[in-house]
C-alpha cells in the first residue's frame, strides 16, 4: 500500500498506519492532522460508506489540499479548522462523542516546509513566522527579537535538545542589537556563526540550524502543549476498542507518548498495540528522507472495566 503524495507531501509508514489502526467499514476515524490527506484518503477508504471521517487541522491551506485529495470519498467527510487540542469541543459540533480510530501525524508537513513565505525552513529564504495557523498572534521573529536571553536559551534546549543554546541564544541577543532578525535566513547564519560551522561543509549529518528552528516552530505553535492535551483527553473520546495512533519526528514529541501510553497501560485504560515504536524500512527511508525519523506508536482503548475483551 503506498501513500501518494498530495500538494508535494508524501505521507509516512502508509502501510502500517492503515494495518495497525485496523480500522473497519461504518468506523468512526479522526485524523486529527489531516494535512493534504495522504492518510486520510486511505482512511476513508477503509471505513467505506457506512463510516465517517473527521479531519482536523489548524492550517487552512492544508485543510484545502485535504478537501480536494477527499472530494469523492465513500464516506462522510467533515473537516474542521480546530486544533486538535480542542477535539472534544469539535466533536461535540459534530454531535459525535466517542470514536473508533484516533491518528496524529505530528509536527509540519512538506507543503508548509516548501513555501517560502510561511517562515519555516532555513533552506527557503522568507520572513520568520512559522505559525501553522494563521491566527495565532505571535512569529517566531517576536520571539527571537522579544524574549530574554535566558528564556530564548530555555526554549531552544528544552524543545530540541540542543545541546549549544546558551551559544545561540547569546549570538541572537547580540544580533538583534544591529536590527530586528526578520528572515529565515539572516537566523540560519547567526545560528551558524554561533557554532562556529559552515552549513556548506560536510561536517554534521544535520544543518547546524535544524535543532533551532524546530525549537521555534514548537513554541510558536505551543506543540508540546497541543500534544499533552491530545494525550489526555484521547482516553475519553475513544470507544471501547478504539484505536489511538501517533506518529512522532523527534524524542521531544515520541517521549510523551511514550510514557503516556505506558502510564495508561499500569492503568488498564490502554492495551499497547506497538510494543516498540515501529519505524520506516530501508526502501521508505531512501524515497523519504522525512520517514527517517518517524516512529509510530499505537494504543487500543479497553473498555471501562479494564477487560482486554470487545
Ligand atoms: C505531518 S502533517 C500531516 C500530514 C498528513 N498525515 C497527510 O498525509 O497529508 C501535520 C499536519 O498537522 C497539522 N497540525 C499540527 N499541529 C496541529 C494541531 N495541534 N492541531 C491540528 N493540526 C495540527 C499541521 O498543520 C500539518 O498540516
Amino acid at each position: 500500500m503506498k501513500g501518494n503524495a498530495v500538494g508535494g507531501h508524501t505521507p509516512v509508514l502508509v502501510r502500517e498506519v492503515c494495518e495497525l489502526l485496523a480500522i473497519r467499514p461504518g468506523d468512526v476515524v479522526v485524523d486529527a492532522t489531516v494535512g493534504a490527506g495522504g492518510h486520510a484518503r486511505l482512511f476513508a477508504e477503509a471505513c467505506g460508506s457506512a463510516g465517517r471521517l473527521i479531519g482536523l487541522d489548524v492550517d487552512p491551506a492544508n485543510l484545502a489540499l485535504a478537501g480536494e485529495n477527499l472530494r469523492d470519498c465513500p464516506c462522510r467527510v467533515d473537516l474542521l479548522h480546530d486544533n486538535f487540542a480542542n477535539l472534544r469541543a469539535a466533536l461535540g459540533s459534530l454531535g459525535v462523542q466517542r470514536v473508533n480510530v484516533l491518528f496524529a501525524d505530528l509536527g509540519v508537513s512538506s507543503t508548509q516546509l516548501d513555501q517560502a513565505d510561511r517562515g519555516f525552513s532555513f533552506q527557503r529564504d522568507g520572513p520568520l513566522d512559522m505559525r501553522m495557523d494563521p491566527r495565532l498572534k505571535v512569529t517566531a521573529a517576536d520571539l527571537v527579537n522579544r524574549i530574554k536571553e535566558r528564556e530564548l536559551c530555555d526554549l531552544i534546549y528544552f524543545n530540541a535538545q540542543e545541546r549549544a543554546a546558551r551559544r545561540i541564544a547569546k549570538r541572537i541577543c547580540q544580533a538583534r542589537r544591529d536590527g530586528r532578525i526578520t528572515t529565515t535566513s539572516r537566523l540560519a547564519q547567526i545560528i551558524c556563526g554561533a557554532l562556529r560551522v559552515d552549513p556548506n561543509s560536510r561536517r554534521s549529518k544535520i544543518h547546524p540550524a535544524t535543532r533551532t528552528f524546530q525549537a521555534l516552530r514548537m513554541a510558536v505553535n505551543d506543540e508540546s502543549g497541543c500534544l499533552t492535551t491530545l494525550l489526555e483527553i484521547a482516553p475519553a473520546v475513544l470507544a471501547p476498542s478504539g484505536r489511538f495512533g501517533v506518529m512522532a519526528f523527534h524524542s521531544v514529541e515520541d517521549k510523551p507518548v511514550k510514557l503516556d501510553f505506558r502510564q495508561r497501560k499500569n492503568e488498564r485504560i490502554y492495551g499497547i498495540v506497538t510494543k516498540r515504536p515501529i519505524v520506516a524500512g530501508d526502501e521508505e527511508r531512501r524515497a523519504n528522507p522525512r520517514s527517517r525519523s518517524a516512529k509510530l506508536r499505537v494504543a487500543v482503548r479497553l473498555p471501562d472495566d479494564g477487560t482486554e475483551g470487545a
